[in-house]
């Protein structure tokens, strides 16, 4: 079993494309695999040209069984960072079961295949969604999380639980979950970042597309919260910090470092940012102006969330590098390339 080399699922998206950059850069080798049900070749193309590495990629729906053994037959890999999944909140509500057969059969698929094939690693991509509007600020891992919102949430803390029990029962597995906060920003070389199919729904990237002239005017979802300025407060993560987090959580696993088979470890900055600070943040460090308004909140929003990074910082090494001014300059740099904005 080749324990420098692992299984990116969902690997031509924007967090698995930007992990598969620097699990290249660690030294390990990657196989990619994705249906580009909500992305495309150019995640794949872009980790080739950053890193020179002609990385295999196999397109494949995880949750298409058959399939999925063949490449597990084919490729040597140890550890498995499983990506692949549909993260929009609103259609999960709407259309519940899209979410629990792909997220959960998908993940069931690789648990299984990994058991049988002998393998033993497993990161999973979880979200500081699971701790809802959470009863402590800043949350831990020992935060409760509280019932799912959503489908779409539910199937998070039920892959999580997955992995749980999958390694208190089957000594050859070893977990991790990582729970992202808001990841943001792109590639330094612009050459991988976020490419929202349709009206974004996250805040960056409507940002950097009405910068852009795609969207007439970017609406802040409430101003009247309880917090300093009245807009939500979340922990805004830089996506290629983000993605030396799993490489430091394979790391953990392949040198046998982990202090439990089965970890949990927030992923963020420890630094709560406002609606309002981000925009004023973005206009300021790419010196534009941005056309918004104060519009009604958003359902089901919570009103703030970040993390405390304690353990991931002790446990894992890991720290977040990239300051916001950085990350949002990434961003608009990105959403520049391409819109082929000079
Ligand atoms: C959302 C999901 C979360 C999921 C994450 C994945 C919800 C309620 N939560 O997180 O479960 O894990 O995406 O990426 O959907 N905002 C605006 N205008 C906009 C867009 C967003 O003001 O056009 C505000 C929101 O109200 C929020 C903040 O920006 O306060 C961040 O929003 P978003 O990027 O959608 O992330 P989350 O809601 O935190």
């Amino acid at each position: 079993m080749n324990k420098k080399s692992v299984l990116v699922s969902g690997g031509a998206g924007y967090i698995g494309s930007h992990t598969a950059v620097e699990l290249i850069a660690a030294g390990y080798d990657v196989v990619i695999a994705d249906n580009l049900s909500n992305s495309d070749m150019s995640g794949v193309e872009g980790v080739r040209a950053i890193t020179g590495v002609d990385v295999p990629f196999v397109n494949v729906d995880c949750c298409d069984r058959e399939a999925f053994a063949e490449l597990f037959a084919k490729y040597d890999f140890d550890s498995v960072i499983h990506f692949a999944a549909f993260k929009a909140v609103g259609e999960s509500v709407a259309d519940p079961m899209k979410y629990y057969h792909n997220n959960l059969l998908s993940f069931i698929n690789i648990v299984e295949l990994m058991l049988a094939s002998g393998k033993h690693n497993i990161v999973f991509s979880s979200s500081a969604t699971v701790y809802g509007e959470a009863d402590e600020l800043p949350v831990t891992e020992a935060t409760e999380r509280k019932p799912a919102t959503s489908a779409y949430g539910n199937t998070k803390q039920m892959c999580e639980d997955i992995l749980r029990d999958s390694v208190a029962a089957y000594p050859q597995l070893k977990g991790i979950a990582l729970r992202y906060f808001n990841p943001i920003g792109a590639h330094p070389s612009a050459l991988i970042g976020e490419l929202p199919r349709g009206v974004p729904q996250n805040l960056v990237p409507y940002i950097t597309q009405t910068a852009a002239g795609v969207r007439e005017c970017l609406s802040i979802f409430g101003d009247d919260y309880p917090t300093p300025d009245g807009s939500c407060l979340r922990d805004y993560i830089d996506i290629v910090d983000l993605a030396k987090a799993h490489v430091a959580a394979i790391d953990r696993m392949v040198e046998d470092k982990n202090k439990e088979r089965y970890e949990i470890f927030n992923v963020g900055t420890g630094r709560a940012v406002s609606v309002f600070e981000l925009v004023n943040t973005f206009e300021r460090v790419n010196n534009l102006k941005l056309n918004y308004k104060v519009a009604p909140r958003r359902a089901g929003d919570v009103v703030a969330v970040w993390a405390d990074t304690t353990l991931a910082n002790n446990e894992l090494g890991w720290h977040a590098e990239r300051s916001l001014d950085e990350t949002l300059k990434s961003a608009w740099e990105w959403e520049k390339r391409v819109r082929n904005i000079k």
